[in-house]
C-alpha cells in the first residue's frame, strides 16, 4: 500500500527547476522519479505547470509540488501501487482536464513514475521486468551528435543529426561504434578550428554552413573511425520543422520553402546520403502535407511523428487514419502518465508503426526511459550523445540490462532498409 507521497523541486540539466517525487510503500520501498522538460515542444503537449512570476525566471514548479503534496497525496495514500492503470486513472480524474492543466502534467507524471518504481522495488524486480519485459530485446541507440535549432547556437536549422549502429546486433558493440565515431567527430571539428563545445543533448554545436555540411562531416567521422556509412552506421535527422514553419512556409537555410520543396529537399538528401530516419520533417501545423511526404518517402525511410502526435493516443489515431508517418516518437511527459503512453505504443504496434523512446532536451539523472524502452520492446531510443551524465546515464543503464539479460540479447532489427547500401541488411 502507498504510505506516503512527497514531491520537491530539483533542477534539470539546463539548470531549470523540475519536479521529483518520492513514493513510499508500507514495507519501506521508496520509489523516486523526476520529470524532464522539452525546449522545442509540440503545441498539443499536456501542460507543464510552472509558477510564473519572477522567482527562477518564472520557471519554478512549487505549484506542481504543492499539488502532489496536497490533493494527490491524499488520493494516493492507501492505494495499491500494482495497478498502474488504476493509479493513472485516479490522477487523470483528480485533474479533470484533457490537458492536465489543473494539477500539472509534471506533477502527475512524477507520481505515475514513482509509484511504478516503488512497486517494482517492493517486488524485488528490475524495472524493465516489472513493466512487462519478458523476452527482451534492446533498443537501437540513436546518438544526437550535432545539435542545432533550439538546442544550440550553431546556426544550423536542423535540430538533430543522429547516428545509429545499423550493422550491429548487440548493444555494447553498437554503442562502442557510435562512441568511436562521436570522438572522431570531435577531433575532425577541432582540426577544422570549429568549436567542440556541446549543446543541450551532448552533441557538438559547430558553426557549419549548412545541414549538408553537417552530414558530410558525420560521414567523414564514420569513415575515419573505420566504419562504413550506411553499412555499419547510418544517419538520422530531426529537423523539428515546426520551429521554422511560419505562415505556411518553411524558413530553412535562408530560403522560404513550400511543403513540396521541403519534401523534395529530403528526397535529395536520402538519395545522396545513408539517411534512414527523418523526424518531424514537416510541421505539426501542416498535417495535409504529411500525406504526400509519407507517400513519397515512407517506403524508403522511417518518418517519425514527434510534435505532430505528442504521444497522445487520440491525436495519433487521427494520424493513423490519415496514413501519415510510419513511426512515432514516445515521450512520457508529452502525455503525462505511464498507462496513456503504453496505450499509444500499443496503437503504434497494431498499426505497424515503429516506436522510438525519447529523452527531452532538459533531462535529469533519472533512467526510467531505459528500462521502459526495454520493457516495451520499443526498438529504438534517442537519449543524446556520449556526453553529459544525464544522457550517458541512460546508455549505462542499457549496459547493465544487457549484462543481466546475457550477451545473446540482440537489438531489435531496424525495418527500413531500402536506403542502406549493405546487401545483407
Ligand atoms: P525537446 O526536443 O525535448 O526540446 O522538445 C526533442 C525533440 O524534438 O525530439
Ligand atoms: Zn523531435
Amino acid at each position: 500500500k502507498i504510505e506516503s507521497v512527497k514531491a520537491r523541486e530539483i533542477f534539470d540539466s539546463r539548470g531549470n527547476p523540475t519536479i521529483e517525487v518520492d513514493v513510499q510503500l508500507n514495507d519501506g520501498a521508496l520509489g523516486r522519479a523526476s520529470v524532464p522538460s522539452g525546449a522545442s515542444t509540440g503545441d498539443r503537449e499536456v501542460v507543464e505547470l510552472r509558477d510564473g512570476g519572477s522567482r527562477l525566471r518564472g520557471k519554478g514548479v512549487l505549484k506542481a509540488v504543492n499539488n502532489v503534496n496536497g490533493p494527490i497525496r491524499k488520493k494516493m495514500i492507501g492505494e495499491s501501487p500494482y495497478d498502474q492503470h488504476h493509479i493513472d486513472q485516479l490522477l487523470i480524474e483528480l485533474d479533470g482536464t484533457p490537458t492536465k492543466k489543473n494539477l500539472g502534467a509534471n506533477a502527475i507524471l512524477g507520481v505515475s513514475l514513482a509509484v511504478c518504481r516503488a512497486a517494482a522495488l517492493t517486488e524485488r524486480m528490475p524495472l524493465y521486468r516489472y513493466l512487462g519485459g519478458v523476452d527482451c530485446e534492446l533498443p537501437r541507440p540513436f546518438f544526437n551528435v550535432i545539435n542545432g535549432g533550439k538546442h544550440a547556437d550553431s546556426g544550423i536549422d536542423i535540430q538533430e543529426f543522429l547516428i545509429t549502429p545499423i550493422g550491429f546486433d548487440h548493444f555494447r558493440e553498437g554503442l562502442e561504434s557510435i562512441d568511436n565515431t562521436y570522438h572522431k567527430l570531435k577531433s575532425i571539428l577541432a582540426d577544422k578550428a570549429l568549436v567542440t563545445s556541446v549543446g543541450d543533448e551532448g552533441g557538438f554545436a559547430p558553426h557549419l554552413g549548412s545541414s549538408e555540411e553537417a552530414i558530410e562531416t558525420l560521414i567523414e567521422a564514420i569513415t575515419k573511425s573505420g566504419y562504413q556509412p550506411g553499412k555499419d552506421i547510418a544517419i538520422a535527422i530531426d529537423p523539428a520543422s515546426s520551429e521554422f514553419y511560419k505562415n505556411g512556409t518553411y524558413h530553412f537555410e535562408g530560403k522560404q520553402l513550400s511543403s513540396e520543396e521541403m519534401i523534395r529537399y529530403y528526397q535529395q538528401l536520402i538519395q545522396k546520403y545513408p539517411i534512414i530516419s527523418i523526424e518531424d520533417g514537416l510541421s505539426e501545423h501542416d498535417w495535409e502535407s504529411w500525406v504526400p511526404l509519407t507517400k513519397q518517402l515512407g517506403k524508403k525511410v522511417q518518418l517519425i511523428g514527434d510534435d505532430i502526435f505528442v504521444t497522445n493516443p487520440a491525436i495519433f489515431s487521427e494520424g493513423i487514419k490519415k496514413g501519415i508517418a510510419n513511426s512515432i516518437l514516445i515521450k512520457l511527459n508529452q502525455i503525462g502518465t505511464i498507462s496513456e503512453t503504453i496505450e499509444t505504443i500499443k496503437k503504434a504496434r497494431r498499426a505497424g508503426y515503429t516506436t522510438m523512446i525519447s529523452h527531452r532536451s532538459g533531462e535529469t539523472e533519472d533512467t526510467f526511459i531505459a528500462d521502459f524502452a526495454v520493457a516495451m520492446g520499443a526498438g529504438q531510443i534517442k537519449t543524446g550523445a556520449m556526453a553529459r551524465t544525464e544522457r550517458v546515464s541512460k546508455y549505462n543503464q542499457f549496459l547493465r540490462i544487457e549484462e543481466e539479460l546475457g550477451q545473446d540479447t540482440i537489438m531489435t532489427p531496424f525495418p527500413f532498409k531500402e536506403n542502406l547500401s549493405h546487401p545483407s541488411l
